[in-house]
């Protein structure tokens, strides 16, 4: 990395990337079922998008469907999809109103009509705004991003382009990436841009997810060295350049 493009990694992530896992647990310690922790779940988004809005994060990618959770039980599955669709339909606007551009990233188009609809409708509404990102993962997987990627590019006649066609080629790639729920994988999150993302575990569950939380996620990112493949040295040497020049 030169020294210019140093100098615009600020502080703070430009891009956290969310893989919001324990929902069901959560429920199940209080005997509820499943999906009660899915339905919780929601109110924690509401928070991390604030959190993130008031810490000068610029996107924010949330993990609500993998392409590997179709294999769970059929009526988890009708849940999850209903919970999306309703909170496509009730919380747009909010997001409208509060300046955030609305994606949905995966392959929406085995998703009910009703929902694909929304989420054009979503995506044109907010595509003027500029304070915020919000990126929501639905039927998506690292290795799908990757091959329809490769499959689009390979169309074009020029197979090398292909980063151009990923899901998140007009973003910067994650600077931080946060996994509750106590487990240290990426369960085929976004595995071409994860490439040097600094990776935080928290065995918190994805409900139990405040603020606060994620306030101390922030802080140890702080905290991190990034270095892209060189050495500490150099990383530091470019500091010293870019403050004195
Ligand atoms: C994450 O919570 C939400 C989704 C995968 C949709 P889980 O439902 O995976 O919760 P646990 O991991 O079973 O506790
Ligand atoms: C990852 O969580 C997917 C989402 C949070 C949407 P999973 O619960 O599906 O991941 P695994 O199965 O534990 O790896
Ligand atoms: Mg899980």
């Amino acid at each position: 990395m030169n020294p210019a493009a140093l100098k615009e990694l600020p502080a703070a992530p430009r891009h956290i990337a969310v893989v919001m896992d324990g929902n069901g647990r959560w429920a199940k310690r209080r005997y509820l079922p499943r999906v009660a922790g899915h339905k919780q779940g929601l109110e924690a988004v509401r928070a991390l998008i604030r959190g993130a809005m008031k810490h000068g994060v610029q996107c924010l990618t949330i993990f609500a469907f993998s392409s590997e959770n179709w294999q769970r039980p059929p009526d988890e599955v009708s849940f999850l999809m209903d919970l999306f669709l309703r909170a496509l339909r009730e919380e747009v606007q909010k997001l409208h109103g509060n300046g955030i551009r609305f994606s949905a990233v995966g392959d929406v188009s085995v998703l009910s009509e009703e929902t694909q609809n929304l989420i054009l409708d979503a995506e044109a509404l907010t595509r003027s705004n500029h304070q915020f990102r919000l990126n929501v993962a639905v039927n998506y997987g690292g290795r799908w991003d990757v091959e329809q990627a490769v499959n689009r590019a390979q169309l074009s006649g020029d197979l090398q382009t292909f980063p151009n066609y990923l899901a998140f080629a007009d973003q910067p790639d994650p600077d931080l990436f946060i996994r509750t729920g106590g487990e240290r994988r990426i369960s085929n999150f976004m595995l071409w841009q994860l490439a040097y993302t600094e990776l935080y575990f928290t065995d918190t569950l994805w409900p139990d997810f405040s603020e606060s939380e994620l306030s101390e996620a922030l802080q140890w990112y702080a905290s991190r060295e990034r270095r892209f493949g060189k050495t500490g040295d150099q990383m530091r040497e470019y500091v010293t350049l870019v403050a004195t020049s």
